[in-house]
């Protein structure tokens, strides 16, 4: 007789929750939004088993689970997703006075050179990483260098954490110095064989990566376009319409294309699981073959802000009569924080330059469920319900003096997520849970 697995205990947390169980942008908030005053969350095995209202689910627990009360001033929710980012580029944020086309030249690439060494590669992947969890950043979608040793060295340390991740090495055979040029082939040879290595490892998802069109010759984007041909169950990335300079110079370099969109679907670079970051320029025919075609925009307000790109316009691309996948991207390091908290705070003050405001609830929405959906994760992280993967964030929702102060007088919840958006940081994640194990706590920081 084979005897069953022991089974892992149940950990259960609870405190109020927020969830969505749809998009509140084509569906409304009052059909989407979850939130419980008081809720148990419940995990086993690296999945979430129970979510719902304290008194219902604490009756179907096993006799004798723990339960951590976070209290009446936390808020549970999803793990945050960054839909775009550059671990590479965690020593270089805060890089003064360039826009896109010459940040990119006086300090991305020297920087990005010091990737050919893994050892390097490795202490940045760990403070990457690090920094993710002390923000409640549970899965993100990340550029790597043009180095393969880049990838293997953030792979190795997320598979350490058990994190479900997404990254890519970066492809870009012109327009950058020797040594960071790889060639059409060789990023090829190089990119399906760290799709072998790393694609469906644990939780581990490859995402083919062209830098952008500005760095890759045609025969480079169509390489990568034949390779995710092949791979179609790997995300790809690249930028899009983020400077108007950029877009000026893309049409020199492709001028038979109709618009920057089309340079990418002439090679195979569009459709679902295709993730574009900025997008803030593109023009309606682009938004709606975005659209048609499934693939999803990075929207990226502190790099827009700090490169001085632009205002991405989340109504328009959200419209209803063609509701474009939307998801939230730090952007480090043109991006200025790994806070998502204050990283939605900068997306309402994108939205208000547009005239329209985002609401805190659509804004949560963005950064839990909405990115999951952007990767086509959202069958598996991104919301709390059962049979998710467990991976959560543990507010505080009075995390400074003034924070406290500020909710003494909030007229609601809607307007408790405000002011945390608002005016909170990386001090208001309490825990942080990672396939249901604690990976992060405010008060025993070592953990990670
Ligand atoms: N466009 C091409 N490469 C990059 C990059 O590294 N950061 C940003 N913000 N835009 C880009
Ligand atoms: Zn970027």
């Amino acid at each position: 007789m084979t005897e069953r697995p022991a089974e892992s205990p149940v950990t259960a947390l609870r405190g109020p929750a927020l969830s969505f169980s749809g998009d509140p942008f084509s569906d409304g908030l009052e059909r989407t939004m979850v939130h419980e005053p008081d809720a148990i969350v419940a995990m086993q095995d690296g999945r979430i088993t129970h979510f719902g209202p304290a008194g219902t689910v604490q009756r179907l627990l096993p006799q004798g689970t723990e339960i951590r009360d976070y209290g009446k001033d936390a808020l549970i929710s999803a793990g945050f997703v960054d839909t775009h980012v550059h671990f590479p580029q965690t020593p270089m944020i805060a890089a003064y006075g360039e826009q896109l086309l010459d940040w990119l030249e006086k300090y991305t690439f020297p920087n990005e050179l010091k990737f050919a060494d893994k050892e390097h590669a490795r202490r940045v992947a760990r403070i990457f990483l690090r920094e993710n969890l002390r923000n409640g950043i549970t899965t993100s979608c990340v550029y790597c260098t043009v180095h393969p040793q880049s990838v293997d060295a953030l792979f190795e340390e997320a598979e350490a954490l058990g994190l479900r991740l997404a990254a890519g090495k970066v492809l870009m055979d012109r327009n950058a110095p020797d040594g960071l040029r790889d060639t059409a082939q060789s990023g090829y040879d190089q990119s399906q064989a760290l799709i072998a290595k790393w694609h469906g490892r644990g939780r581990l998802l490859y995402a083919i990566t062209p830098r952008f069109a500005g760095t890759s010759s045609p025969e480079q984007l169509a390489a990568a376009g034949a390779l995710w041909r092949v791979h179609d169950d790997c995300l790809m990335q690249t930028h899009i319409a983020e400077s108007r300079a950029e877009v000026a110079w893309i049409k020199e370099l492709f001028p038979d294309r109709r618009s920057y969109l089309d340079v990418y679907d002439h090679h195979g670079l569009c459709g679902r699981r295709a993730l574009f970051g900025h997008g803030i320029w593109l023009q309606d025919d682009e938004l709606q073959r975005l659209y048609v075609t499934g693939a999803a925009i990075a929207h990226c307000p502190t790099s827009n802000f700090f490169l001085g790109s632009g205002a991405f316009d989340v109504f328009r691309a959200t419209a209803r009569e063609r509701p474009i996948r939307v998801g939230l991207g730090t952007d480090i390091g043109a991006g200025t924080s790994f806070s998502i908290l204050a990283t939605l705070g900068e997306a309402y003050k994108a939205s208000q330059l547009n005239g329209r405001s985002l609401s805190a609830c659509h804004a949560y929405y963005l950064a839990t469920r909405g990115s999951a959906r952007a990767m086509y994760l959202d069958d598996r992280i991104g919301s709390l319900a059962p049979g998710m993967e467990a991976d959560l964030v543990v507010l505080d929702m009075r995390s400074t003096p003034l924070i406290d102060f500020r909710m003494n007088l909030a007229a609601d919840f809607a307007d408790q997520l405000f002011v945390q958006m608002t005016l909170a940081d990386d001090r208001a994640v309490q825990a942080t849970y990672v396939a249901g194990r604690m990976a992060y706590s405010r008060t025993a920081p070592g953990l990670v």
